[in-house]
């Protein structure tokens, strides 16, 4: 039996995420809302945050009759996943910024973490990292820049190298070796952040761990054969009035054959 899955984030960075999951989960039936008439979510007001989230989310969940959701966006999981939590009776998981990991992994026990603003001044982190990276000295760069360049290249359009040189000039100068990429819009700009990083700092994200938080709480579902994306199974759901032609593109070749408006609230 196959599962309806919703991947939630405010842009196209959750769809880095969804990737993880299906590679892991093939053949399910996969739904991606995106919040982009209010991104970046980095800068957005905690409260507005909050409210907006569950207001969307919840009547999809009962709408496409969710088995899960994911949240895959690392600044709404700091602060919406009680108050939904608290509407849904499905799952909910959230993101959590791969600070466990890379402490254990770095070797100079100096880490850094790079994430939207929002994630950064949160409460949340600095539990985190108070909790899991003690032993190391953890520097936090926060930038909505990023976020808006990973939009630019999945809507087709160029990335200037020199745009992102200057945007992790901080991180280059640091003399940490491992990047935690606390943000999910950063690991599609992977490829693009190792050239400038060189090969002295390993990046981290929290993909594959969410994947596998998926398919355990699935309770390990079989093996299906992944159609997508031949028979364009799955659907995307946008707020934004409109959407690029590249962005919509990009989803029509990762399969969503659905790409459809909904209301903000
Ligand atoms: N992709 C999101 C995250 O993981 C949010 C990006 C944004 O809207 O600022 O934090």
């Amino acid at each position: 039996m196959s599962h309806t899955i919703l991947v939630f984030d405010s842009g196209v960075g959750g769809l880095s995420v969804l990737q993880e999951i299906r590679q892991l989960l093939p053949g399910q039936h996969y739904h991606y809302l995106f919040d982009n008439a209010r991104l970046p979510y980095g800068e957005l007001e905690e409260s507005e945050l909050i409210r907006g989230c569950v207001a969307l989310i919840t009547p999809m969940v009962a709408q496409l009759k969710a088995d899960i959701v994911v949240i895959a966006c690392n600044t709404a999981s700091t602060l919406v996943l009680p108050a939904l939590r608290q509407q849904l009776s499905v799952p909910v998981v959230g993101v959590v910024p791969a600070i466990k990991p890379a402490a254990q992994l770095s070797v100079r026990q100096h880490i850094g973490l790079l994430a939207t603003p929002g994630t950064i001044k949160r409460r949340y982190t600095q539990e985190l990292i108070h909790r899991y990276a003690d032993n190391c000295r953890v520097e936090l760069f926060g930038s909505s820049e990023l976020v808006m360049l990973a939009e630019q290249k999945i809507a087709g359009m160029p990335i200037v190298p020199q745009q992102l040189q200057k945007l992790l000039a901080p991180v280059c100068q640091s003399s940490m070796d491992v990047l935690v990429l606390g943000c999910t819009h950063f690991p599609m700009l992977k490829t693009e952040i190792h050239q400038v990083l060189g090969e002295g700092i390993q990046l981290l994200d929290s993909g594959a761990a969410i994947a596998r938080r998926v398919k355990t709480l699935l309770g390990n579902p079989p093996q299906l054969i992944d159609t997508a994306p031949e028979t364009k199974t799955a659907a995307a759901y946008y707020t934004a009035a409109v959407i690029s032609e590249g962005l919509k593109q990009c989803l029509q070749q990762l399969g969503f054959g659905t790409i459809q408006h909904v209301c903000k609230h």
